[in-house]
């Protein structure tokens, strides 16, 4: 389920909603590159795909605007290879599927803070920031998580991987660059309530017309074919508990969200805004001391290579 509104918000304000909700459907965000292609790299990386290197090489092929990131990530200082990779076949292979999956992610995000045109106002390298520490930290969540469940005998409480996590880290507040690009005035409107009521954005979008850029970025990721598994807990990522479904996952964006905006507590410890969004049974220390290199080091992989 998409949509889902608010209904105290009056109804003039929720018909521009509905309408800007059609719209959006009526002519997407377009992605820089073929929209088959997306797709084809979630396919690829999902379970009991035989894709093989040369298959998704071929599929990137058509996009000469991703195949050449994909080749200029590989000899970035990320991956300090001693060769330059001059093939994108062999670039595929030293990255791997799923990273190629996530920059062909990051270029599409990039795509529409670096090339369009924002507001005044919307301070894209802030957003860019925060969209890759969520990612970065709903990773080590996932990871810490999965761990835990393991090693205490029972089934894994997530139902996605690390990776697939960094991708709704990273895609999760997209909504607000579609907003802010294809509503601008709305889009002030709504940053001048949130500051004047002293709000959050989202809840400024609440109040504003009865939804949120969560709901917003999830439209358009459906869209795009990305599976249910991420836009629903991107979908509902400023309230997992109505979730319908993916709510353990809709949580766990929501802590990162909370993580990457605030940090561990004074202590060092899980906050308590976190902690409750948790599965039952997580070793909070073991959890906190997981991310605090992430909440703590250099500024997030991939800022540089596509906010530069
Ligand atoms: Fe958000």
């Amino acid at each position: 389920m998409i949509a889902e509104f608010n209904l105290d918000t009056n109804n003039e304000q929720i018909e521009e909603a509905r309408t800007f909700l059609a719209d959006l459907s009526g002519n997407p965000p377009e992605l820089p590159y073929e929209p088959q292609i997306l797709p084809g790299l979630f396919a690829a990386v999902g379970e009991g795909s035989t894709a093989s290197t040369g298959d998704l090489t071929a599929l990137i092929e058509g996009s000469p605007n991703l195949a050449a990131k994909i080749l200029s990530v590989a000899n970035s200082s990320l991956y300090a290879l001693e060769r330059t990779v001059t093939s994108l076949q062999r670039a595929v292979s030293v990255l791997g599927f799923r990273e190629v999956r996530n920059i062909a992610l990051m270029l599409g995000a990039a795509s529409f803070l670096k090339t369009a045109k924002l507001p005044d106002g919307f301070d894209f390298l802030t957003f860019w920031r925060h969209e890759l520490q969520t990612a970065a930290v709903a990773r080590v969540l996932v990871s810490t998580l999965n761990g835990a469940g393991q090693s205490a005998g029972k089934k894994s409480p997530l139902c996605i991987s690390p990776d697939e996590a960094y991708a709704i880290g990273l895609l999760h507040d997209m909504g607000k660059v579609f907003l802010a690009l294809r509503r601008p005035r709305i889009w002030r409107a709504i940053e001048e309530l949130g500051r004047k009521e002293n709000l959050s954005f989202a809840e400024a979008e609440n109040l504003y017309w009865g939804m949120d850029h969560a709901l917003i970025g999830a439209q358009v990721m459906h869209y795009w074919r990305i599976p249910l598994t991420l836009t629903d807990p991107i979908n509902w990522h400023h309230a997992p508990d109505m979730a319908p479904s993916f709510v353990p996952e809709a949580k766990l964006l929501a802590a990162a969200n909370i993580l990457a905006h605030d940090g561990l507590d004074e202590k060092g410890d899980l906050p308590d805004a976190v902690f409750v969004l948790m599965p039952e049974g997580v070793d909070r220390e073991k959890t906190a001391q997981a991310l605090h290199p992430v909440l703590t080091g250099a500024p997030a992989v991939g800022f540089e290579e596509f906010a530069g």
